[in-house]
């Protein structure tokens, strides 16, 4: 069974003290560094950008999986792939030619992804599952950390592995969004590959303890 995959969500962390956390990230079981980029249009919020991926970029030492939840994605892609991505992804709903966004985040040397908002269904993806390294299925709403996991996760995440596994593909399916202990180990049986986790690691007391726990859980 290939391991299964950890990405602490960076918007969770303490940004007066970015440097311990990404250290804390280093040295614990995650594999990934989560990234969230908002805009204040395609989200209601607004996160950071540039900058504070390339301070992150010089730190760490696990790939950086970067989230874009801004419009029109294309614009940054290079940019985003300078400052130090290994991983992008888009969501659906964000760009008219995804095609087109897909090739140019593979273009600039980095791996592409999809991601699904709640309400957008997996079945949108049969054509362009092959050109996909992973798919990203929210479990909320995006824009906020600390929001609570939505159910209807579960049959998406079930759906999309019976796609991918009709096609003969190796794309991994991430979520992200109010997981924690209660819902892991399930959507991990569910055909999930990597979890995102913010709010549940950087609020606990122990956060490399909370990943070792984590990771152990979802591979056991
Ligand atoms: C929200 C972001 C998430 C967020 C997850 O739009 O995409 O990555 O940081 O945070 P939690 O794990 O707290 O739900
Ligand atoms: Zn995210």
């Amino acid at each position: 069974m290939s391991s299964k995959l950890i990405a602490p969500s960076i918007l969770a962390a303490d940004f007066a003290n970015l440097q311990r956390d990404i250290e804390m990230v280093n040295e614990s079981d995650a594999d990934w560094f989560h990234i969230d980029v908002m805009d204040g249009h395609f989200v209601p919020n607004i996160s950071y950008g540039m900058p504070v991926i390339q301070a992150i970029k010089r730190h760490a030492t696990k790939p950086l999986d970067v989230h874009l939840m801004i419009e029109k994605p294309e614009r940054y892609i290079e940019e985003f792939a300078r400052v130090g991505a290994n991983i992008i992804t888009v969501h659906y709903e964000s760009t008219v030619h995804l095609h087109r966004t897909l090739k140019q985040i593979k273009d600039a040397g980095c791996k592409a992804g999809i991601v699904l908002n709640l309400t957008t269904p997996v079945s949108v993806l049969e054509d362009i599952l092959p050109e996909c390294y992973m798919v990203l299925l929210m479990s909320i709403n995006p824009g906020f950390g600390g929001q609570k996991f939505e159910n209807i996760t579960y049959q998406k995440v079930k759906k999309l592995r019976k796609m991918i596994n009709e096609q003969g593909l190796s794309t991994r399916i991430e979520i992200d969004g109010g997981v924690t202990n209660k819902n892991a180990k399930a959507l991990i049986e569910a055909g999930a590959d990597v979890l995102v986790a913010g709010s549940y690691i950087f609020k606990s007391s122990n956060k490399k303890e909370t990943i070792k726990n984590l990771k152990t859980l979802v591979n056991s």
